[in-house]
């Protein structure tokens, strides 16, 4: 099978070709990141991301069937991103991948984001089901059993920000600029994680929930406290916030994943693998820390290549190249959809960040 997949949910339009064959399964991968259009305004805006979504998704998509070298004729499906995620950027996904299943005759399969990421590892590692995954990117923050294509469990979410949030927020109000994650990462590897003390949510707690509002709250108190006298902030204070946030992410993030790892033995009691997934998953700190809880508990631990961490086309088209084989598929009458949880089961969480 060969499937195109469109991705348009946030700041990056994408397009990529993969295929199920044993060798090379990614025939074209193209993301083309909007960061000079949101930079001015210190993150991504929804009305200007949509517009350059709309400008750069059809000759991406044309960039990507000719790295392939294929035509249109030759897919077998078209994938797309069909929510959850900015609904103008999705509205320009949905409507492009249905343009050309309807001119080409080509099955057409929704795809929700989040299972792009969550099942990204089988298209780079193989891996069987079932596995507990960590989701952390810029919009969500869950630690879910993917027992199947469609089939998830949520055992814990955040009750208000993201874990990619916290990572960008602070980056904001430490003046490193956007994108945050990467930035931060940058500026933590110069910086003492012990000189500021900063909170680990929900540290200690039963459950699985995760928390991070309260993180940017003291990183703006310690910010505030440096600059009071009217300076700004040092790089080595940028350096050393830096390393205590991301050394407090990590922290909350390994204590909530470990009671996750006691509830997915629970439940599967030979299930082996640990996943993390999303664009917080490119944090090389937070993959060892994560790699390292694995091993002391006896499961394997599987993370994507960076550049599949973060968003792109290739896991959508995979996703989608899954559900095909299983006979999944959208027709037109597919409305693109904001908010779109993975574990429709799962009772709702208060808090503002949560966005399915
Ligand atoms: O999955 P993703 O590309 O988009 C969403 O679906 O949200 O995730 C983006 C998030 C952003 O919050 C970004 O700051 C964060 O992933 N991120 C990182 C790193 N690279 C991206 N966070 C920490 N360290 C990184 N190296
Ligand atoms: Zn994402």
């Amino acid at each position: 099978m060969i499937v195109l997949g469109i991705e348009t949910s946030c700041d990056e339009t994408a397009a990529s070709v993969v295929t199920d064959s044993e060798a090379a399964r990614i025939l074209a991968n193209r993301v083309r990141a909007q960061l000079d259009e949101h930079r001015p305004y210190g993150g991504v805006v929804p009305e200007i991301a949509a517009r350059a979504h709309l400008e750069t998704l059809d000759p991406l998509i044309a960039g990507a069937l000719a790295e392939a070298a294929i035509g249109f004729a030759d897919l077998d499906g078209v994938a797309f991103t069909g929510g959850p995620g900015l609904i103008g950027g999705v509205i320009v996904g949905t409507m492009t991948a249905k343009a050309i299943a309807l001119v080409h005759g080509l099955p057409l399969v929704a795809v929700n984001h989040l299972e792009g990421h969550a099942l990204t590892v089988r298209l780079t590692d193989d891996v069987a089901f079932p596995y507990l995954l960590l989701l952390v990117s810029g919009g969500h923050c869950q630690l879910l059993v993917v027992e199947g294509v469609g089939r998830y469990v949520r055992l814990g979410t955040t009750i208000d920000d993201a874990a990619g949030e916290a990572f960008d927020k602070s980056a904001k109000l430490l003046g490193l600029g956007y994108p945050g994650g990467p930035l931060v990462e940058r500026a933590a590897r110069a910086g003492d994680p012990r000189r500021f003390d900063l909170p680990r949510p929900m540290k200690g707690r039963p459950g699985c929930d995760l928390s991070f509002s309260g993180l940017k709250t003291a990183v703006r108190q310690t910010v505030e406290k440096l600059t009071r006298d009217g300076a700004g902030l040092t790089p080595r204070d940028q350096a050393d916030i830096a390393a205590a946030l991301q050394a407090a992410i990590g922290d909350s993030l390994v204590d909530r994943t470990a009671n996750a790892i006691a509830l997915f033995r629970r439940r599967h009691p030979d299930g082996r693998t640990l996943v993390v997934a999303g664009g917080v998953a490119a944090n090389e700190a937070l993959r060892l820390r994560l790699a390292g809880l694995a091993a002391a508990r006896g499961l394997a631990f599987i993370a994507p290549p960076v550049a599949l961490c973060t968003d792109n086309a290739a896991m959508i088209a995979w996703a989608g190249l899954e559900r095909l084989r299983l006979g999944l598929t959208d027709d037109l009458a597919f409305a693109p959809r904001p908010r779109w949880p993975l574990d429709p089961k799962a009772a709702p969480t208060p808090g503002a960040g949560i966005k399915a």
